[in-house]
């Protein structure tokens, strides 16, 4: 049997990602194991979902290290610890430098809650019903140098109701968010993703 990819998240707030994630490998939908829940904030709920599945929960806190680098480094050697083979940003709301981009270069997923390239950065949804769009939605795509630019692996399309609000459409693009995210990670540990310059191909099973 070969061995269960290690997959490890980055969670600032909330951790309902982080949960579906959790819940995808539990259930044996995704071929991985959950190996660690990072967040920057003490307070954050990942780090609380994280204890109530059993999975180790890590505050790594900014204020202890000198800069920007030395606290990614401390996140970036936690993760090689544990055997991490793919990271899951999932609402880290740090922008990651250049050394973690490369070390985890193509073993990093992001989710942004829009459909990029529209809307990138803060506030997606807000944006999205600002700008008057009619469709909105999610990307799951690799991690790169830019915010929220990197090779798009699963997308999916929610539509923006006359109605909405910046909490009923991001309700609506969560739960789509939720089927993405661990969709993206069962491709990966499967080894289904294929990378080819911008464009991420998706191979048949074999
Ligand atoms: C999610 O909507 C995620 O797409 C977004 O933060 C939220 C985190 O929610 N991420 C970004 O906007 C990154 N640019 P969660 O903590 O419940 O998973």
């Amino acid at each position: 049997m070969p061995e269960l990819l290690r997959v490890g998240v980055l969670a600032s707030g909330r951790g309902s990602n982080f949960e579906a994630l959790a819940k995808a490998i539990e259930s044996g939908g995704v071929p991985a194991v959950m190996a660690v829940l990072v967040s920057d904030r003490a307070t954050a709920p990942a780090l609380e979902i994280a204890r109530a599945h059993g999975i180790e929960a890590l505050f790594v806190d900014p204020k202890q290290y000198p800069s920007r680098e030395a606290h990614e480094k401390a996140i970036m050697a936690a993760l090689d610890e544990r055997g991490v083979g793919l990271v899951c940003q999932a609402g880290y709301m740090r922008i990651l430098g250049p050394a973690y981009i490369e070390h985890f270069r193509g073993r990093a997923l992001n989710i942004h809650p829009s459909l990029l390239p529209a809307f990138p950065g803060l506030h997606a949804q807000r944006q999205a019903l600002e700008h008057g769009a009619k469709v909105t939605g999610a990307t799951v795509h690799f991690a790169d140098e830019g915010v929220d630019t990197g090779p798009i692996v699963l997308q999916a399309a929610v539509p923006v109701l006359p109605d909405d609000t910046e909490e009923t459409l991001s309700r609506r693009v969560l739960e789509v968010e939720h089927r993405i995210f661990p969709e993206a990670v069962r491709l990966f540990a499967e080894g289904r993703l294929a990378l080819d310059g911008r464009r991420v191909h998706i191979r048949e099973r074999a």
